[in-house]
């Protein structure tokens, strides 16, 4: 079963879903056509990635940490309480993993949104509520070659009007305009431009450019969600010796640089061959962003120790043969 780039294999019947506390079946997991969340767009949400170890027994939760703490902080931003502490969402996250009996890479989408209780804009009498689900999931785009995007002739939605920084549910709608829009016009995704005319990110992933063997990426002003993925670029890279710049990108810099990969939880590190048609580099992976994939992929499943604090091991009784 294919549901837009995922492949679900896990039958229906069996998968529980998190909602306010409680396991549910898949198949019962609804919310109320009143639902303030469902009517504004008014939730924060999050998406994880747990990937599977070389022998497929253990799973390891990539910055689980920190995606907790982000939708906490971004529940901040609408008023929105969570009925539970940080760490008791942490451990439902791992509880439904197990639950669910994952052993392959998995996409985790948790969600903090108001709740029924009146159809004013405002939120009043809503309670806070939440939900966890787990999703099978490979590669996320459809193709395993570079990517061919275009730049967007939709442009970001910016922090003082809808805050693309906080995640939340209803700014997505500018994602997914931009993102149809692109395919529609023949490209696997769009890349947009901010306000100000500089280069923010791509409909769901940061961005990077390599230029003169350093990476350049937009900074936090230029209306970018602040990547958990892009971080860990970040450290990657300094670990290597290649040097990282933040500062504003221009659209013709998009044309010129040596090579340009999107990342983020879904994205992973994704290559890009070209920008409006324009080949990047020869127009294949470039040589800096396939070391960084290569580190990437090795460090999320567990082989490099030096970064095995951002893993959280789903399967206790495996802790020790793993470590
Ligand atoms: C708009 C946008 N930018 C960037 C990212 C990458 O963020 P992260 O690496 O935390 O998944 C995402 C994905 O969550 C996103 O939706």
């Amino acid at each position: 079963m294919v549901i837009g780039e995922m492949v679900v294999s896990m039958s229906d019947g069996r998968r529980k879903v998190v909602m306010n506390g409680s396991l549910v079946d898949w198949e019962d997991a609804k919310v109320h056509v009143s639902t303030h969340g469902l009517l504004y767009g008014s939730g924060v949400f999050e998406g994880i990635r747990a990937y599977a170890d070389r022998e497929g027994k253990q799973l390891f939760v990539f910055r689980l940490n920190e995606h907790v703490r982000r939708i906490f902080r971004n529940a901040k931003v609408l008023n929105l309480k969570p009925p539970v502490s940080e760490k008791e969402f942490s451990d439902k996250i791992v509880d439904l993993l197990r639950v669910n009996d994952h052993h392959t890479d998995v996409y985790i989408r948790p969600m903090i949104y108001f709740g029924t209780g009146g159809i004013g804009i405002r939120p009043s009498k809503q309670s806070t509520e939440y939900f966890i689900f787990t999703q099978e999931m490979g590669g996320y785009f459809s193709t395993r070659r570079p990517l061919n995007v275009g730049v967007s002739s939709w442009t970001r939605i910016t922090n003082n009007s809808l805050p693309p920084s906080a995640k939340v549910s209803g700014a997505y709608v500018n994602s997914m305009i931009a993102s149809v829009d692109a395919v529609q016009s023949g490209y696997d995704e769009a890349l947009f431009m901010t306000q100000n005319g500089y280069v923010c990110e791509g409909a769901g992933e940061n961005i990077f450019i390599v230029k003169g063997g350093s990476l350049v990426t937009p900074p936090p002003s230029a209306d970018i969600l602040e990547g958990i993925t892009r971080d860990a670029v970040i450290r990657l890279a300094g670990d290597m010796g290649i040097r990282v710049v933040e500062r504003d990108i221009s659209r013709t810099e998009l044309y010129t640089c040596d090579e340009i990969f999107l990342c983020g939880t879904a994205a992973q590190i994704t290559p890009i061959g070209s920008v409006d048609r324009k080949q990047v580099g020869d127009g294949s992976e470039g040589e800096i962003t396939a070391k960084l994939n290569a580190s990437f992929e090795s460090l999320v499943r567990g082989g490099d120790g030096r970064y095995s604090s951002w893993l959280t091991p789903v399967y206790p009784a495996l802790v020790q043969k793993t470590a």
